[in-house]
């Protein structure tokens, strides 16, 4: 019953997708959402994935664009992890998968979202230990992908039930 529920929700999301805009809008923007608000031009963006900086670092030269400081410190512990990074013409599309990436794309086959990942306070080290239960262990992101997964997840997660529209609520 609960995974016919799970899969006639995904339908109904799948198909509200298709219609008016990202049916998880609720859900914060990652580093890579950011990144192009923080830096709206092609050589700004090359200019900041050419340099090599620390998580603290990035805070620093980060804080005082328009970006609040959930963001701040959601786009400096994406790039500490990030940058340098080689790109072609269109840097933004050659970010790799930030952790609201992952989340949606790793977190809602078995269980849903809401239950799994939304109501879930951890700090980092808390995020990565879900890849140590034996039912996780397939899940296919390599060591870098889940330290950037478990940043994104301590710093945004958990929401708050109010904040996640009712029909994700399961
Ligand atoms: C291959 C199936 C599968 C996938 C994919 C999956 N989970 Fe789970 N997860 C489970 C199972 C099975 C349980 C234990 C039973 C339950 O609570 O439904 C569980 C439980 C959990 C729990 C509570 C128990 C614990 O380990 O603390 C959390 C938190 C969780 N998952 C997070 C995640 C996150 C985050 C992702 C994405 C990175 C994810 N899961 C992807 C199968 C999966």
């Amino acid at each position: 019953m609960r995974r016919f529920l799970i899969a006639a929700a995904l339908c109904a999301l799948a198909a509200a997708a298709a219609g008016n805009g990202d049916p998880f809008a609720f859900l914060p923007d990652g580093g890579r959402g950011i990144f192009s608000r923080a830096f709206p031009d092609r050589p700004a963006q090359q200019a900041a994935l050419g340099t090599t900086r620390s998580e603290a670092e990035w805070t620093a030269a980060l804080t005082g664009a328009a970006l609040t400081p959930r963001e701040v410190e959601t786009l400096a512990a994406y790039l500490a992890r990030v940058a340098p990074l080689v790109t072609g013409d269109d840097p933004v599309a050659g970010l790799p998968p930030d952790g609201r990436d992952m989340a949606l794309a790793q977190c809602q086959s078995c269980h849903s979202l809401f239950s799994g990942y939304l109501m879930h306070r951890r700090d980092r080290q808390g995020w990565l230990s879900i890849f140590a239960s034996p039912f996780h262990a397939a899940i296919p992101l390599d060591d870098r992908q889940r330290a950037i997964f478990a940043d994104y997840s301590a710093i945004n997660m958990p929401l708050r039930p109010e904040d996640v529209p009712p029909e994700f609520r399961f």
